[in-house]
């Protein structure tokens, strides 16, 4: 038992913001402090904490005591776990009343795991430091991978003898029981035979985030045995690999000060960048990141960065479990290293300068990362293109924060070049198929398909377009005329270029032949009507006057004609350029117009038509249905483009 004097030592020196603060980072606010809930997934702050009270307040779940209540609910420490947690903390020599056996064998359990582990972290370290076999075999290979004596003390790094059983002897000896030696998995009991489960071994304790030993990571130390490189604590009531992150207890400050955390794959990892003066840097021990790991970040920043060894393969699968981190809200980057190298080796290869430098230059965004990858891979497969959209948006659809999202859809647009609005329409989608699968703080789905932009103008652009074609034909029909145009033709080499083309003909061919070859009709009765009357006299007779026409025509059709005529010269007080709509520019020769009139009217079919399969696809479709969709809309995407680009080039 505890004295009653040690006890009321610790409540008058601990301080509960003090203690609170190395799980949660916490910010001023008046008197109090405040920061987010370590108890659920809350986005803003209402965990409270007086430092005048010496108590704290969790809103989101209604928790709160003081500083003793907070380690019991955050570490479930029990009470006298709690009080000596506190006593280390704070340097207070704990007074123990006199035990007795039975006591003794009352004391908790989780108790004794963690004792058993605190003791055999301590025999592992002797052994490596004290006997000439840890020295020769132990210190020897932690000082060959470059660590230094501060490095390895500071991890507490350790050598297991290579004997079967000298550890369980040693911690039977001191009075450490068998059945906690195995629970923790210390020692393999086999019938009446045990075995120290690390045997040969250089050890690397894992430590919570308070700094209590849980379990450990052995390496061996040749690579001829067919023996696993690292061998690990079982789970145990005390050790959960998933709750866990290598390094946790040593990067905390560091990853809050910083308002980073650099994720690594390994203990070696963890180890030589701290050594470079990286201490910002954690590891998931080789398996893919938890939600509770990701939750032990988020307690102390909202950034992240995972770094990535230099292979291609271990990318694609990483990149996969990056999703769960954007689900918690957390901003994502990623630093590819080089082939073949991992941040162990990076790190001791090069100055603490330069891994700085390197961790500035390569670390990306991860959507946009993500989307440039992908856009690699298909570069020039549509198909394939189509199938890595829905795998990109689905990453996107992740993000909790709707206007991130949305930045991230933009982002995502420009870098795969497909329209912004196929990309809502997918992520309306899998959000409305799966709401699982979609952001789970997703609550008005229907927020995240963005109104399309209707225009709000009085103008029409399509009907000022065909009016425009027909005014060209009445102003110009008959003007013979060199058009350049520039078309996208494939080379000798298979890619695409532009290449100028030069036409000599008359306005009103060129007009036809071009509209002709996509097909297109006039949506305005009365315009499609003069457009086959002007054709036809343009050419047929080779004299024209509108005047000649004017009379034959319907009333509708000849105010249209009149308007066109009387108008001309005014179209500027419109500012039909703001709605793409050609102006005739003096200095503009009468084939550009032409030209980009053409133009302005094909790419607003076109945009049309995405918009309406757009549509379609928001309305549902099967799943087939929808990768042929996204393909269609995707090849009329890349033909808009085109003809901007076109158009472009012709002004
Ligand atoms: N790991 C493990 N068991 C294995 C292999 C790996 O638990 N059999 C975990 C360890 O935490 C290891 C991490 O996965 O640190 C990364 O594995 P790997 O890249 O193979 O090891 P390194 O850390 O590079 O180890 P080393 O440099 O010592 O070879
Ligand atoms: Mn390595």
């Amino acid at each position: 038992m505890i004295s009653k004097t040690t006890i009321d030592n610790v409540f008058e020196t601990a301080r509960v913001e003090e203690v609170i603060g190395d799980f949660v980072q916490l910010k001023k606010s008046g008197s109090n402090m405040k920061g987010l809930s370590p108890f659920t997934d809350e986005r803003s702050p209402s965990f409270m904490v007086s430092p005048v009270k010496q108590i704290w307040k969790d809103f989101s779940s209604g928790k709160g005591g003081n500083v003793v209540a907070f380690l019991m609910e955050h570490e479930h420490f029990t009470y006298p776990e709690a009080i000596k947690y506190l006593a280390k903390k704070y340097n207070i020599e704990i007074e123990e009343t006199q035990q007795s056996d039975e006591q003794k064998e009352q004391a908790n359990e989780r108790e004794s795991m963690y004792l058993v582990s605190e003791y055999a972290n301590k025999f592992f370290q002797k052994r490596m430091h004290e006997t000439d076999e840890g020295q020769a075999i132990g210190l020897s290979y932690f000082k060959e991978r470059g660590f230094s004596p501060e490095t390895i003390k500071k991890f507490d790094l350790g050598y297991s003898p290579d004997d079967w059983e000298v550890f369980t002897k040693a911690a039977l000896d001191a009075g450490y029981k068998l059945e906690y030696l195995e629970k923790t998995g210390l020692t393999i009991v086999k019938e009446n035979k045990r075995f120290d489960r690390f045997k040969g071994r250089v050890m690397f304790p894992i430590h919570s985030m308070s700094g209590r030993v849980l379990g450990f990571g052995g390496r061996i130390l040749s690579n001829t045995k067919k023996a696993a490189k690292y061998l690990n604590s079982p789970e145990s009531d005390i050790y959960h690999k998933s709750k866990v992150l290598y390094g946790i207890y040593y990067a905390k400050q560091a990853i809050a000060k910083e308002d980073n955390c650099y994720l690594v794959e390994g203990y070696t990892d963890v180890i030589q960048f701290h050594q470079s003066g990286i201490e910002n840097t954690v590891s998931s021990s080789g398996t893919a990141l938890t939600p509770e790991q990701i939750r032990l970040i988020n307690r102390l920043t909202k950034n992240i960065t995972v770094l990535f060894d230099g292979d291609a393969a271990g990318t694609r699968a990483s990149l996969r479990g990056i999703d769960l981190i954007l689900e918690q809200g957390m901003n994502v980057k990623v630093c590819p290293f080089p082939e073949g190298e991992d941040p162990d080796s990076y790190a001791r290869a090069n100055s603490d300068e330069d891994l700085q430098e390197f961790l500035k230059e390569n670390s990306y965004d991860f959507i946009t990362y993500k989307a440039s990858l992908l856009m690699d891979e298909a570069k020039n497969d549509p198909v394939k293109k189509a199938g890595l959209i829905r795998d990109m948006v689905i990453s996107i659809s992740k993000i909790p924060d709707n206007i991130q999202r949305e930045v991230y859809l933009q982002e995502c647009s420009r870098i795969m070049d497909i329209n912004e609005d196929v990309l809502y329409a997918t992520l309306a989608q899998i959000e409305n198929k799966d709401p699982k699968t979609g952001s789970q703080y997703q609550k008005k789905k229907m927020e995240v398909v963005r109104e399309k932009e209707t225009p709000k103008t009085k103008i029409d652009q399509l009907y000022e377009l065909e009016r425009k074609i027909i005014s060209l034909l009445i102003l110009y029909g008959r003007e013979e005329a060199e058009f350049h145009d520039v078309l996208l033709k494939q080379n000798e080499h298979g890619e695409m270029v532009y290449e100028s083309e030069v036409q000599q003909a008359k306005v009103f061919e060129k007009i036809f032949l071009d509209l002709q070859e996509d097909e297109i009709e006039f949506t305005n009765e009365d315009f499609k009507e003069l457009f086959q009357l002007l054709i036809e006299k343009l050419n047929s007779e080779d004299e024209f006057g509108v005047e000649m026409i004017i009379n034959d025509l319907e009333k509708s059709q000849a105010i249209k004609l009149t308007d066109i005529l009387m108008e001309e010269e005014q179209y500027e007080l419109h500012d039909w350029e703001r709605h793409d709509i050609p102006v005739k520019k003096k200095e503009q020769g009468i084939s550009q117009y032409v030209t980009q009139t053409i133009l302005s009217l094909r790419r607003y079919l076109v945009e049309r038509k995405i918009n309406e399969l757009v549509q379609e696809m928001k309305d549902g479709g099967s799943e087939e249905n929808r990768t042929e969709m996204i393909q269609e809309i995707m090849s009329y995407t890349s033909l808009s483009t085109i003809l901007s680009d076109r158009l472009g080039r012709v002004m």
